[in-house]
């Protein structure tokens, strides 16, 4: 599969890049060192007391609620910038098979999936696609897609009392019910604040983001088990009636927060052929759509639109041959190409229908 690069995961760049500076600062700042001060005349008085900004007035001592230890590696070294320049979760990411049944869609990204869609998370005890596949295929209903990804996480709650606690390295899968695609992957954590101090501050970030996609679409309702996905479009003849079968193209862009979603082009269909109904031309066949090729136009590796070209009749997947065009200096691609025919009538002219074998 192609690798992706996406401008929103350039800016997301930026944005962690400003984040990073807070802890980086921090751990620029040395550890304070606790001195024991002398401040009574009796020996039990004498025992080290923290001078830590931190300590509270009344020495009642700070309760840190603990959080799930993961079981990732530790990053080397332990810090933020350490998470995302770790050269074997790079190679953990780089390295992992694609599962049975699935598409890899973008490897070793720093930043998780957002936006709609989402099902459900689980965290694993791998870093296995296939762990995820599984669950992804049994366990959670109408789940297409899923992104597995490192989490640097605090083992205590960070807190003005609780700074900067030690990391841990989650491995998660979370689940999606539509494609997801590498520039879905806007999640690069956040900076878990406390008050004003940014020495304590704790960065989730995330490392080793992988996408998967499965092949295997659910039918839309009342239409066949579609073919694909392909990394072409349908790129049909006249039928043997000499009839031009195209009917038109209707496009949706894609954002954070709209996706590729082959249900887009089911209603831009269904609403087609709902309306050719409703306006007959007198003297005129009806041209309503009874099949659909839905995909994801690419531009220069970055998702673009999902397109719906709507035809009176179905065609067939060896016609998936239009892969796309270079305009000036932009390099157009297709990828996710699906094709969905009406169940009950293919609208094939019967004088075009292949003959059927015995
Ligand atoms: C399938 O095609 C028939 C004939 O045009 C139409 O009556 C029916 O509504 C179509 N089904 C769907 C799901 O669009």
């Amino acid at each position: 599969m192609k690798s992706f690069t996406f401008a929103t995961v350039a800016l997301a760049a930026v944005a962690r890049a400003q984040l990073l500076d807070l802890e980086e600062l921090a751990d620029s700042v040395p550890a304070p060192v606790i001195e024991s001060v002398p401040f009574g005349g009796n020996a039990q008085e004498l025992t080290p007391v923290s001078r830590l900004r931190f300590a509270k007035r009344d020495s009642t001592p700070a309760t840190c609620p603990s959080q799930a230890v993961g079981k990732g590696p530790d990053s080397n070294p332990p810090t933020d910038v350490g998470f995302l320049n770790d050269p074997d979760f790079a190679a953990t990411a780089n390295g992992a098979a694609t599962p049975d049944g699935y598409i890899n869609t973008f490897k070793n990204l720093h930043g998780s999936i957002e936006g709609a869609g989402y099902k459900t998370f689980h965290t694993v005890d791998r870093y296995d696609p296939a762990i995820c596949a599984k669950a992804c295929d049994t366990t959670i209903d109408g789940c297409n897609a899923f992104n597995i990804f490192y989490e640097r996480n605090g083992l205590t709650a960070t807190g003005k009392d609780c700074p900067k606690p030690s990391p841990t390295t989650i491995i998660k899968c979370t689940f999606w019910t539509v494609p997801v695609t590498a520039d879905h992957a806007t999640n690069v954590g956040n900076l878990v604040t406390t008050d004003t101090e940014s020495t304590k501050d704790f960065h989730i970030v995330i490392s080793a983001s992988n996408g998967y996609l499965s092949k295997r679409w659910d039918p839309l309702p009342g239409y066949t088990q579609p073919n694909g996905p392909f990394d072409g479009a349908i790129n049909a003849p006249k039928n043997c009636e000499g009839t031009d079968t195209f009917i038109r193209s209707q496009t949706f862009p894609i954002s954070a927060s709209s996706s590729y979603k082959p249900e887009n082009c089911q209603k831009a269909c269904n609403d087609q052929a709902d309306y050719e109904r409703k306006h007959p031309v007198a003297g005129k066949a009806l041209r309503t759509c009874q099949f659909f090729n839905s995909y994801l136009l690419m531009k220069n590796g970055v998702a673009q639109s999902q397109v719906c070209s709507m035809y009176t009749q179905a065609w067939d997947s060896s016609l998936a041959t239009n892969f796309g065009q270079k305009r000036g200096n932009d390099q157009y691609t297709i990828t996710f190409s699906l094709t969905y025919t009406n169940q009950t009538d293919s609208g094939v002219p019967a004088t075009c229908a292949a003959p059927t074998s015995e």
